[in-house]
């Protein structure tokens, strides 16, 4: 799973970079364009739920693992993402099904999306993340080729000693 928007997310190509790592896995890609929603509102949630709030949980409760992505939009999440989240949860408060997360964000600033990082890290797992292992790029522009991916070799090292704890982790749960 990822956060996407926008046609050129950056948070996109961070992604598609570590899902390398996962070659042996069905991937779904998701983009966040295609759960495009009113706004929520209590108003019109007692109307009903709109299709791709239930489509959303459904590719969630389909998925082994999330490798998710969050852009950061004014220190917080991108409306686009709060507001799927916002419907899914009315739905089903354990949003992210307790599915093993590595979590990820990324951002042309020097910090990274820490922010919306923090957020996450402290909030999913109360809507059932099983958040295993996050991950932040800084200076997305400085250390990301579109070609090779991260160019700093020691983001590279770190982000590379994760996606194998992760993967570690995710293989002792297959196994209990
Ligand atoms: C409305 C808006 C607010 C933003 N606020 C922040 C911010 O608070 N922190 C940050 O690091 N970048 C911020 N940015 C820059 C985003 O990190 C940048 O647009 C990035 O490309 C978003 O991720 P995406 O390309 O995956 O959509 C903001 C961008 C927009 C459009």
């Amino acid at each position: 799973m990822q956060e996407v928007t926008s046609s050129t997310s950056i948070n996109r190509e961070l992604v598609k970079f570590v899902l390398k790592n996962f070659q042996e896995h069905d991937i779904n890609l998701i983009d966040l364009n295609d759960f495009t929603m009113p706004v929520f509102s209590v108003d019109l949630e007692k109307k009903g739920f709109p299709d791709e709030a239930h489509d959303f949980l459904k590719q969630i409760e389909e998925c082994d693992v999330i490798i998710c992505s969050l852009a950061e939009h004014n220190r917080t999440y991108s409306a686009a993402f709060k507001n799927i989240f916002d419907w899914a949860s009315r739905i089903n408060v354990k949003v992210f099904q307790n599915k093993p997360m590595l979590l990820m964000s990324t951002s042309p600033g020097g910090y990274g999306g820490g922010n919306v990082m923090n957020t996450a890290k402290t909030f999913f797992p109360q809507f059932a993340a099983d958040v295993k292992e996050t991950f932040s790029l800084p200076k997305f522009y400085e250390n990301f080729d579109l070609e090779s991916g991260v160019i700093n070799p020691e983001i590279l090292n770190d982000l590379n000693n994760k996606i194998e704890s992760f993967k570690i982790q995710i293989a002792s749960l297959k196994s209990e």
